[in-house]
């Protein structure tokens, strides 16, 4: 049984004071993470100070990325292992804007996923499309060959660690979000992949989320779907009310 996973990415957004009032405004009206999981990718800056608030709370607090290393003269930089001491459980890796605006390659996601499982850390590893792939209806094959090239070298035990995020960059921050079939057909494509390249009980095993343009308008009809385990939620996850009805969708 995988537990539905609802996730906010607030990306740069927010100051200090903001994400920990958000905390407060959310945390009695979340669900049983035992039913459904929450969780909160915050900037890097507060993510202690929002783990110590959230911690008898429903909502976990997690990273939007991290280094490859685990210390070093990485200027700028955070460290799996530091993030894991603070308390958070997750991190996201391999964001299509990570891609985009910092040259992310599959070889350096793939380094980042090993360096946060050995310090403790469950990755969230983002697959994305781009907009020329996605008019060039190349939209799937290309799908296969970054989950193959961002996992290599991962043994069945890491594997079953992770969890993927699909998210057609095309739906990202546009307000267009990808129909509940495109969605489906993405995560069904995605545990496929790993069915083919692991086990069929990893597939199983493992958690497959959407991410582009989800609100409380269309969670419902996501959720609905077989492959689709949970969401990444950019925008609609920075307001507190939307972000009580994404977890605790229907
Ligand atoms: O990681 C989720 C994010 O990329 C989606 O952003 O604003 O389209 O929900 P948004």
């Amino acid at each position: 049984m995988r537990i539905p996973f609802i996730v906010g990415n607030w990306k740069m957004n927010k100051t200090a004071d903001e994400a920990l009032q958000f905390i407060d405004d959310v945390s009695e009206h979340l669900p049983d993470p035992k039913k459904i999981q929450s969780a909160i990718a915050a900037p890097a800056l507060f993510l202690q100070s929002m783990a110590q608030k959230a911690q008898d709370t429903p909502l976990d607090i997690i990273g939007e990325n991290c280094f490859y290393e685990q210390f070093g003269a990485y200027t700028g930089e955070t460290s799996p292992t530091a993030l894991k001491k603070i308390g958070v459980p997750y991190v996201i890796l391999g964001h299509s804007e990570r891609r985009l605006y910092f040259h992310e390659s599959d070889e350096m996601i793939n380094k980042k996923v090993f360096a946060a499982i050995d310090a403790g850390l469950k990755p969230i590893v983002c697959c994305d499309e781009t907009m020329g792939r996605e008019a060039a209806g190349d939209t799937i094959h290309w799908v296969v060959s970054q989950i193959i090239a961002d996992l290599r070298g991962l043994s069945d035990d890491q594997v079953g660690q992770i969890s993927v995020a699909y998210e057609p960059s095309w739906a990202i921050g546009t307000g267009k979000s990808a129909s509940a079939d495109q969605a489906e057909e993405g995560c069904y494509l995605i545990r496929q992949t790993i069915a083919d390249v692991y086990s069929d009980e990893l597939a199983d095993k493992i958690r497959v989320l959407y991410g582009g343009s989800v609100s409380p308008d269309n969670i419902d009809e996501l959720m609905a779907k077989p492959n689709i385990d949970g969401v990444l939620v950019g925008n609609a996850s920075l307001d507190a009310e939307a972000f009580i009805k994404l977890a605790n969708f229907q």
